[in-house]
């Protein structure tokens, strides 16, 4: 599943940072730094002079970078999410939709996307820590360590459970919170990122009322979709009980939602 943007960062990062002209955008090129230089700028407290000048190669890294991690953090994975919340009391087959979706198809795009993004920001650090950066890395982890967990919740299951596990409310929790994590990081990207590095002033303003609108209209269409809730967690109460209780005719009371 990530050998596509394995092979294409082994690849290609070589070949960008042969390519002088592209790879720093402060005038500078990269065999003008020694090795010692290029480390000792490495992370927030030596940043290197910001650009003042941005080449149309670095340019490329950040649009590249930004379409993809915007669509990888406010479509794919926001459709994961209303895939597992629409379809899990109706569709058996929601589980694999929503995996599929969240680690094969929204994975290779933000992966690619956060990788032009250190790309774009240089191998060597060429600018400054901010937050964009930081919590860029951060969340990234986290959505990964959101990955590992969703498969653990699913082979590992408590035997003879009585009540939905807690770690099931966990990864639906930590999920809205990539959500949102992923919204902010798309506003530092393009209100903070955009106008420090790419020299081209801010964007238009219908950028933030897009901005705007999304991040109105996700949580209202995770709202709406809990209208199943009751019908999910008697669902999960009858398939707990058939296990705990196998071949017995199940009374409504025995439920225990
Ligand atoms: C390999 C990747 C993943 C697997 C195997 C997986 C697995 C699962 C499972 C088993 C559930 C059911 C939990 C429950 O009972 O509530 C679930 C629900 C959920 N997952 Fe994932 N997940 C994965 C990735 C993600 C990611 C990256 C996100 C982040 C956006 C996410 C967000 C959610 C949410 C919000 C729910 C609750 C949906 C609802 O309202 O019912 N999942 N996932
Ligand atoms: C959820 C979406 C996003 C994530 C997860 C993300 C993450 C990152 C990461 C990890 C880096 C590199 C950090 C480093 O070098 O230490 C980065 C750099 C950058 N990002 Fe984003 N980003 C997102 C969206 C955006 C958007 C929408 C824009 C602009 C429209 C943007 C503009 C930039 C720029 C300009 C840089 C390079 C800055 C420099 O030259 O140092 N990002 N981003």
């Amino acid at each position: 599943m990530f050998l596509f943007p394995l092979a294409w960062v082994i690849f290609y990062i070589p070949t960008i940072l042969a390519d002088e002209s592209g790879a720093l955008v402060s005038g500078k090129r990269i065999s003008d730094y020694s090795a010692s230089e290029l480390w000792a700028r490495k992370g927030p407290k030596a940043p290197l002079p910001p650009p003042n000048g941005t080449s149309p190669h670095f340019k490329a890294l950040v649009i590249g970078h930004a379409l993809l991690c915007v669509f990888g953090f406010a479509v794919l994975l926001p459709a994961g999410v209303f895939l597992a919340r629409y379809l899990r009391t109706f569709r058996p087959w929601w589980y694999n939709a929503h995996w599929i979706m969240q680690a094969g198809i929204a994975g290779p795009v933000i992966t690619i996307g956060v990788v032009l993004g250190y790309m774009a920001s240089g191998a060597f650090g060429k600018t400054a820590g901010d937050n964009h950066k930081t919590y860029g890395s951060v969340l990234f982890y986290i959505y990964f360590a959101q990955c590992i967990f969703g498969a653990l919740i699913h082979y590992v299951k408590p035997k003879n459970a009585t009540r939905r596990p807690p770690q099931n409310y966990v990864h639906a929790l930590l999920g809205l919170v990539i959500l949102s994590l992923g919204m902010y990081q798309i506003r530092t990207g393009y209100h903070q990122e955009w106008p420090q590095y790419v020299g081209e002033g801010i964007l238009p303003a219908g950028v933030t009322s897009l901005w705007l609108v999304w991040c109105i209209l996700l949580p209202i269409a995770y709202g709406a979709g809990m209208y199943f809730i009751r019908l999910q967690y008697r669902q999960e109460a009858v398939a707990r009980l058939r296990i705990r209780k196998p071949g017995l005719p199940l009374q409504m009371s025995e439920l225990e939602v």
